[in-house]
């Protein structure tokens, strides 16, 4: 039978085979298979043909040679697949779009073989999270040892994507990467994988490849992390009806928790007829290599629940700037403050003795009692005179400001500058956000028109598409000029 990699070929006089009054009830891509099964054993099939979406029950047969069709003509009819069989007319080939989904095909499978057998590990992510992390992990990989080597932006789970790595020590990767405790939402889970799975045909299933894995163990207990999580019954299923006959079965066993060992199989791609019969990889590891928390995440749970998504923003923020950050004891100004946040970062992480929390909505209670927290009512239109008579410098201007256009964000600390509130040495954090429906590129557009606007104003800017900003998001940070 075809399988991938082969050239489209010049259509041969005598080697198609028309099939009439097909089996529909079995489905099309049960009937292809059945088909298949009837009539590989007289040569190298080209095609085997079923209309999608069809009444009539008819079906195509093409060989490579007009020989094997002819041999496959004296199958003796009715067959329990269809009910006559005869050699089709000498037309060439007409389903060009048949064609084009079969290249396709081909060139995806061996675009993600190449890229899983170059990787021994395999992270998932969720798909807004694919760029970002795949940013993240290129821009430390040198540094640390290891090479992204590719991806699979969206997979069959379509709100999880994989992003494949090779690195020279898998432990030391895991553990860098499970230091990232802004990675703990994103990043759901690591396999460990060593072997490349690509069944030979439909029945070779990936059930033996688990079982042959298993049997390298001479005992232990073995958690079996399958993606994706419905392939996980109908694995289990037939693992299970293999199990009386698997030679370690009383010193090998399935459990969920408490493991020695971990198994992980990833399906990278579900058979295509014709094509392939699926992309699998797989690997096993002794559970504690990827049980290990650091200490880091469990900061997480620390902060109140309706004012922790923003916490976390600035702390992020903080946590990736490549540079020295401001010191302690500063005044700050937290531009569109509510519920506060960001003030409550300000306060705890940088102990600054004076915030001014601009808003006119309401900050969170434990927020307001916090040392040195001013809470203005009021748009920072309104607040910067108020600063300004009062001489307040500002040291840190901090703004999550919900704002129509995201000039406007540039607008009003440009605003400041002008009027002295802040100037030299001012650390400034900006969130830019796209509350309309831009495509990708024009926000990013948008984002670098306003960097542009503050370079020559700024020094050491970074923008960052932080791991707790929204898709539409942009974190912008650096000092006054
Ligand atoms: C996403 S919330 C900020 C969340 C905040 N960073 C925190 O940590 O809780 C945006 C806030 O911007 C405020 N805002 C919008 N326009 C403003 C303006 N011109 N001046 C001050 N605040 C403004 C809104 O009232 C809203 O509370």
């Amino acid at each position: 039978m075809s399988t991938q990699g082969e050239e489209n070929p010049k259509y041969v006089k005598g080697t198609r085979i028309f099939l009439s009054e097909v089996d529909q009830t079995l489905g099309e891509g049960k009937l292809r298979i059945e088909l298949a099964k009837v009539f590989e054993v007289f040569g190298e099939l080209r095609e085997v043909f079923v209309p999608t979406r069809s009444t009539k029950a008819y079906a195509f047969i093409r060989f490579n040679l007009p020989e094997e069709a002819q041999k496959a003509l004296g199958i003796v009819t009715p067959h329990p697949l269809f009910k006559r069989l005869k050699p089709a007319k000498d037309i060439a080939p007409r389903n060009k779009k048949h064609d084009k989904q079969k290249q396709k095909a081909v060139s995806e499978f061996e675009f993600y073989f190449s890229a899983i057998s170059r990787s021994n590990i395999v992270c998932q992510v969720h798909t807004s999270h694919y760029e970002r992390l795949f940013g993240f992990l290129e821009k430390h990989a040198e540094k640390v040892g290891f090479s992204v080597v590719g991806g699979m932006a969206k997979t069959k789970s379509r709100t999880i994507s994989l992003v494949f790595v090779q690195a020279k020590k898998r432990k030391s990767f895991y553990g860098w990467l499970n230091s990232f405790w802004f990675l703990q939402n994103s990043v759901h889970r690591i396999f460990l994988v060593d072997a490349t799975i690509t069944p030979k045909t439909p029945e070779e299933s990936i059930e033996s490849s688990i079982m042959d894995t298993l049997s390298t163990l001479d005992q232990g207990s073995v958690r079996l992390q399958i993606f994706p999580p419905r392939l996980c019954s109908s694995l289990l299923k037939s693992i299970d009806a293999r199990w009386d006959s698997f030679e370690k079965r009383n010193s090998v066993k399935l459990l969920p928790t408490n493991t020695t060992n971990t198994m992980g199989v990833v399906q990278l791609l579900t058979p295509v007829p014709f094509v392939h019969n699926g992309l699998y990889c797989s690997g096993i590891w002794e559970s504690n290599l990827t049980e290990s928390k650091s200490s880091s995440r469990s900061r997480i749970d620390t902060v109140d629940n309706d004012i922790s998504r923003a916490y976390w923003k600035l702390e992020e923020a903080f946590d990736r700037y490549d540079g020295s950050l401001p010191t302690t004891s500063k005044v700050a100004l937290d531009c569109g403050a509510a519920p506060g946040g960001w003030t409550q970062f300000l306060e705890r992480r940088l102990e600054c003795q004076t915030i001014y929390s601009i808003d006119p909505g309401d900050l969170h209670e434990t927020v307001l009692g916090l040392k040195g927290v001013k809470h203005w009512r009021k748009t920072i239109q309104n607040s910067l005179p108020e600063l300004q008579k009062q001489k307040s410098r500002i040291d840190i201007w901090v703004s999550d400001m919900c704002v129509k256009d995201m000039e406007q964000q540039v607008d009003w600390l440009l605003k400041a500058l002008e009027m002295d509130v802040v100037g030299s040495g001012t650390f400034i954090v900006l969130t830019l956000k796209c509350i309309h429906g831009h495509s990708s590129s024009t926000f990013d557009f948008l984002v670098e028109q306003q960097l542009k606007r503050l370079k020559p104003l700024a020094r050491d800017l970074q923008v960052i598409h932080l791991f707790y900003n929204r898709f539409s998001e942009r974190t912008i940070m650096g000092y006054l000029n």
